[in-house]
């Protein structure tokens, strides 16, 4: 099994190139690769070395300094430079659709480009210093999110979480897993369960080792599981990421997060989003705007290579799904847990 700390960075700009870790090995290796151009980071973030929605969305900011020195060796003049990277830039952003932290983050380096004086060397090292500022701004965002979330959290819960919204979904702590963080350190009583999360299994093989290497007690669920719990008394809260919230609150989130937020809603269970304002679209009104992912088949019809159902049977694979903002409790920020009606909260909290 590999080892895993929270205080390691998933994603990091080293020099000239971009070292991630490879989360397609995890649980089994623990590994860093090095991204040095921007087709493999495209790459790297369509495939899911690097997954979750604000790691990839620094992941598309390091994609686009990539490009940025690739353009440079052209050397073109200044106008077209611009003109080629912005083209890019917009590439990188169509590496994965729904998770809108990648078009947010890689807005930020277009806005760095467009409103640059510098010559080309400068642009490059001005795009540098931005990545590098997004990503020590993801951890701070976390700690933020993790010390708000954990003001909800009640003494000795049992929290429930789906798929893995911790440090390696995001430069580092987390944000859902941010607030399990923050919750532990005030009271080592709580306790995790988590959905395993079909089909890539995110459950399973990261957010229960990133647990476990923090000492967090944590029980690992399959999917269809939560309801039976729930209805024992045996989980208190529920506690997920986010990929792309709509002004009204309705929220993407891994393919599942639905089914859980129904149940929790049966049992009155609270189900909270933790996520940073830059996950929230407001140029969208409701979910139904939200692009949602298909992803390959092989990732329901395989498990580690081996086929598990009949090869000619159909299969649909929506990578996520939405929630509706009237099930959930509230929404965990960098600026403090918003609640409804969202479309006034979360409009304040751009303010
Ligand atoms: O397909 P993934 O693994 O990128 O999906 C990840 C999630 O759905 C996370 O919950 C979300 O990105 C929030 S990460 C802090």
């Amino acid at each position: 099994m590999a080892e895993f700390h929270s205080k390691i960075k998933t994603i990091e700009w080293v020099d000239n190139y971009s070292k991630m870790v490879d989360q397609t090995l995890l649980p089994y290796e623990f590994k860093y690769v090095n991204i040095t151009s921007g087709q493999a980071m495209f790459d790297a973030i369509r495939t899911m070395i690097v997954r979750g929605a604000p790691a990839i969305g620094v992941a598309g900011a390091h994609g686009v300094v990539l490009y940025a020195q690739e353009i440079e060796k052209e050397n073109l003049p200044r106008e077209d430079f611009i003109n080629k990277l912005l083209e890019k830039a917009d590439y990188m952003a169509t590496s994965r659709p729904t998770a809108v932290n990648l078009m947010w983050a890689v807005k930020k380096q277009k806005d760095v480009i467009k409103n640059s004086e510098s010559d080309i060397a400068g642009i490059v090292q001005e795009l540098k210093q931005n990545a590098i500022m997004l990503e020590n701004e993801d951890i701070a965002i976390n700690k933020k999110i993790g010390d708000y979330g954990a003001q909800v959290v009640p003494k000795g819960a049992t929290i429930l979480t789906h798929c893995n919204a911790g440090g390696l979904a995001t430069v580092g702590y987390g944000t859902a897993l941010g607030v399990v963080r923050s919750a532990f350190a005030n009271d080592p009583t709580i306790q995790v369960f988590a959905d395993e999360t079909r089909p890539r299994q995110q459950g399973a093989r990261i957010t229960t080792l990133e647990l476990t290497m923090d000492g967090i007690p944590t029980t690992l669920i399959t999917d269809g599981m939560c309801s039976y719990f729930m209805k024992k008394g045996m989980i208190d809260m529920v506690v997920v990421g986010a990929d792309r919230i709509a002004a009204n609150g309705d929220t993407a989130n891994k393919i599942g997060t639905y089914t859980v937020a129904i149940a929790a809603k049966y049992h009155n269970i609270p189900f909270y989003v933790a996520a940073p304002l830059s996950t929230i679209d407001t140029s969208i009104k409701t979910g139904d705007e939200i692009v949602i992912e298909e992803r390959s088949h092989e990732e329901v019809t395989h498990i580690n290579g081996k086929i598990i159902c009949s090869p000619d049977v159909n299969v649909i694979n929506p990578g996520f799904d939405v929630t509706p903002h009237e099930l959930i409790a509230g929404i965990i920020t960098e600026k403090g847990i918003l609640r409804a009606d969202y479309n006034k909260s979360i409009a304040e909290a751009f303010r």
